[in-house]
């Protein structure tokens, strides 16, 4: 069985409801999900994962969330991440994605292989959350 770990910041929700389409179908395809706020998270989460998703809003001019998100990111710069799969999701106010262009390069240069990333304007629509739930499937594969 197939271990899909998915950690995220939200504070709004926006974000936490992506993490829970995401899980929910991964789980639906079959594999064993953690779900998990990066505040309750551990590197263990991520190293002990066969495929990992990471979900932040943009905050702080355009950036992943600071206070909690961007010190456990910044965590993965010095391991040997083996290209493991990833997906990057989040939610942005008026940046229009960019801040997501940005931690694709960032993890990438990291040695995970980003398989895809979502961006949503706010709240995602029941289209995006389809697409949230497709990159769950994607994840056990
Ligand atoms: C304090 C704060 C700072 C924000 N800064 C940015 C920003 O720099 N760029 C942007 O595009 N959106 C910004 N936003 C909008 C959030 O990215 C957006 O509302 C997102 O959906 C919040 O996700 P959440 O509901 O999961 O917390 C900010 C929102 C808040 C509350």
């Amino acid at each position: 069985m197939k271990k899909v770990s998915i950690i995220y910041w939200s504070n709004g929700g926006n974000v936490e409801v992506l993490a829970n389409a995401i899980a929910e179908s991964a789980e639906k395809y079959g594999a064993d999900v953690t779900v998990k706020h990066v505040q309750d998270a551990t590197i263990e989460d991520v190293t002990m994962a066969d495929a990992v998703a990471f979900g932040s809003p943009s905050m702080d001019n355009n950036k992943i969330e600071q206070h909690e998100m961007e010190p456990f990111i910044k965590e993965f710069k010095l391991l040997p991440n083996n290209n493991k799969k990833l997906v990057l999701f989040g939610s942005y106010g008026w940046d229009e994605g960019q801040f997501m262009k940005d931690w694709v390069v960032r993890m990438e240069d990291y040695k995970f292989n980003v398989i895809a990333n979502l961006a949503v304007k706010e709240s995602p629509s029941d289209k995006e959350l389809e697409i949230a739930k497709k990159l769950g499937e994607e994840l056990t594969k």
